[in-house]
């Protein structure tokens, strides 16, 4: 019998309709679009506006989508995971919710929470439920509202982050496509840089720590820069030379998109020429454990069977990584 691989079989995607450009932001900090373009490529980002809508708002409009575009019954659905760091509540999981929402009742799930690598984290574990062979429908979800977190009045994170969210279907494929190998990390010693002062276990919510604006993202932006450009960088060369392999064997690089500095130098450590490394960064920012998935669901109709992938990422935490898989399709 051949090898179980878990292949991705449909994607999904969904920004909410309103803009924030760099136009907007110049009028609320001390900020240009001059400054935000040469430094990270960001012109404009998408904000969840609405009272009581969360992420798995977000996420029902990609999933329903995907469920429609490729005729899939919800019912099908074994197991759904959520990559996120912004779910609706604290619990119960955005999976759970996310769920009742599509009506996938036979469905099973939960959350996970890995900063920007959360996709990537959740590909390698879906993907591996999906070879055991026990699971055959799984539903792998990344995205974040980061403008609930987000403090409009500090320059150094407002101008990076935005809403957004994708999706995508994972099933077994015996005819070698699929996740064909993957390198993970974490080094917790980088929580320092990049993290939530206030609102879990160790400072759970008060009226002072709401006062010193302790919910929201807080980051030393060159220090993270400094980490995420060598070792994302490293980690995506050493994917591909384990497998013998160097940029030319690669079709696309679907990189974390947090700066299209840190994106660049990425595809210059394998010798990737620019048009073979995805972007989008300038229409969403960044949108943490969106991601990866919508530039999925961007490029998808670029995508050909056997095409070589290259998934790359760098987060809080510190968290990074990078898989290789080869894509199942022709577009549809
Ligand atoms: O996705 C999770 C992982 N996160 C990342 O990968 C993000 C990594 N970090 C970055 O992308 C970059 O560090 C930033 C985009 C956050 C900042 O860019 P930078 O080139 O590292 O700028 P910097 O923090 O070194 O600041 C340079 C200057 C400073 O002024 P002085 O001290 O040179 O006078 C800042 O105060 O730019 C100033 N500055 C700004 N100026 C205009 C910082 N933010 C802004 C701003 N507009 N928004």
């Amino acid at each position: 019998m051949n090898k179980i691989r878990a292949a991705i079989t449909a994607v999904g995607g969904y920004v909410p309709p309103d803009v924030l450009t760099n136009a907007d932001l110049e009028k609320m900090v001390d900020t240009t679009d001059e400054w935000i373009t040469t430094r990270t490529g960001i012109k404009e980002r998408h904000i969840l506006k609405g009272e009581g809508k969360g992420v798995t708002e977000m996420m029902y409009h990609a999933v329903s989508q995907m469920l429609e575009k490729n005729n899939i019954d919800p019912l099908e659905i074994d197991f759904i995971l959520c990559s996120t760091i912004t779910g609706d509540m604290i619990f119960p999981a955005s999976a759970n919710i996310l769920a009742d929402k599509i009506g996938a009742k036979n469905a099973w799930g939960f959350d996970l929470a890995a900063a920007c690598s959360g996709f990537l984290y959740g590909l390698e574990v879906a993907s591996k439920m999906v070879e055991s062979g026990k699971y055959k429908k799984v539903l792998l979800v990344g995205g974040d509202k980061m403008s609930s977190i987000i403090d409009y009045t500090d320059r150094n994170t407002c101008i990076i982050f935005g809403d957004g969210v994708g999706c995508v279907m994972l099933e077994p494929n015996e005819e070698g496509y699929g996740v064909q190998d993957s390198i993970l990390h974490s080094d917790g010693s980088g929580r320092l840089y990049l993290h939530q002062k206030a609102g879990g276990s160790m400072k759970p919510p008060t009226h002072e720590t709401i006062d010193a604006r302790e919910h929201y993202v807080y980051q030393e932006g060159k220090t993270v820069f400094k980490f995420a450009v060598t070792k994302m960088a490293d980690v995506t060369h050493n994917v591909l030379s384990r497998n013998y392999m160097t940029g030319d064997d690669v079709d696309w690089l679907v990189a974390h998109q947090a700066n299209l500095r840190i994106i660049d130098a990425t595809a210059q450590r394998i010798n990737l020429p620019e048009d073979k490394v995805l972007v989008n960064i300038d229409r969403y920012g960044n949108t943490t454990n969106g991601t990866l998935p919508l530039l999925l669901s961007d490029f998808e109709s670029k995508f050909k069977k056997g095409d070589n992938l290259l998934l790359s990422t760098f987060g809080g935490g510190f968290t990074w990584g990078s898989i290789w898989l080869k894509w199942a399709y022709d577009p549809k």
